[in-house]
């Protein structure tokens, strides 16, 4: 390790703490299950977060929470600028999503997963006082040759060259909302097909990033924290990121502004998250193409997660089997 390398995270401890974030993520996912297909998504979202806090009161670190449930008097736990963790270790800032997916989980659709993303302390965009962000996410061929800034056509052909593929095989997930209307249907003028999801952009941005997936790029306008989140995963997967400030509001401008977030600005990778020291973590809540939900299986509760390191770029699945016991016993 040299001397100006920069953060704590690098320590050879830290590669156990992201196996240590995963029991978090698995503990969420696992707490949120009795909700899937319940109709309940405050429910759901709940035993996530309880299970999400009481696991991260747990881990060797000091982690600010720059993504979170949203401001403290709303959200009394795991709120915006709360440092978790047992103040032992690694300073570090912290994305959580207990559940990215809500709203699939209570209707009980599939791609719910339990997310929580860390990164030298710092080095997060702390992007929450504008809630949606335009992205465009791809993997690592994109770089230098997709921006935000053009027609989505006109990246769809420079993507389909640089991946030495027909615009045809070119497969673009985009959020399903009406705000995206007329890039679906540009999207489809240019000769590329949609992956239209209902929600969960974060597994949708870090698919288009994976080559052992059918989608090449993910675009559209979403939730900013899920586009920093997105950022950490992109930067351990070596891909394509570009974020630009959507605020829906002039109220929302104002406090962006304040916060001293730029509008009209292409937010590149390392502008969203500028370390290069990011560790991702997800658990599957309900099945999905990223990781496979929560399962009983008799006395067994099994889990599926992926965690990702940008310091060594791997990228590991962890399939667990808890004993169900245990869980209901707490
Ligand atoms: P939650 O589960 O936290 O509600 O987020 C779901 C989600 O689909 C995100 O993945 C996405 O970034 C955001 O909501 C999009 O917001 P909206 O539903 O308002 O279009």
């Amino acid at each position: 390790m040299s001397h100006d390398e920069p953060a704590e995270l690098f320590i050879h401890p830290d590669r156990n703490l992201a196996m240590e974030l995963v029991r978090a993520t698995e503990a969420a996912a696992i707490r949120a299950t009795p909700w899937i297909g319940r109709g309940e998504k405050n429910a759901a979202d709940g035993a996530a977060v309880d299970a999400m806090r009481k696991f991260l009161a747990t881990v060797n670190f000091q982690g600010r929470v720059v993504i979170g449930e949203g401001e403290k008097d709303d959200a009394p736990m795991l709120y915006n600028g709360e440092i978790v963790g047992t103040g032992q270790g690694p300073q570090a800032d912290i994305a959580v999503d207990p559940i990215d997916g809500t709203s699939l989980t209570a209707a009980g659709r599939s791609h719910a997963i339990s997310m929580i993303a860390v990164a030298d302390r710092g080095s997060m965009l702390d992007a929450s006082s504008v809630f949606y962000m335009e992205k465009i996410v791809s993997s690592h061929e994109a770089i230098g040759v997709l921006d935000i800034t053009k027609p989505v056509g006109e990246n769809i052909r420079a993507l389909a060259k640089a991946k030495n593929k027909p615009v045809e095989e070119i497969r673009v997930a985009v959020l399903d909302r009406p705000r995206h209307e007329q890039l679906i249907a540009d999207i489809r003028a240019a000769g590329a097909g949609t992956r239209l999801i209902f929600d969960g952009d974060v597994a949708a941005g870090i698919n288009a990033a994976r080559h052992d997936t059918r989608i090449d790029m993910a675009i559209g306008i979403g939730g900013s924290p899920e586009g920093v989140a997105t950022a950490c995963a992109i930067k351990a997967l070596g891909g394509f990121m570009q974020g630009r400030l959507s605020p829906q509001t002039d109220d929302e401008k104002q406090q962006g502004q304040d916060a001293g977030l730029l509008f009209d600005h292409v937010y590149e990778l390392d502008g969203l998250v500028s370390s290069d020291n990011t560790i991702f973590v997800a658990t599957g809540v309900t099945d999905g193409e990223l990781v496979r939900g929560v399962r009983r299986q008799g006395p067994l509760i099994s889990t599926e997660s992926i965690v990702l390191r940008a310091r060594s770029g791997t990228i590991r699945r962890v399939s667990a089997d808890h004993q169900a016991a245990k869980w209901l016993d707490e």
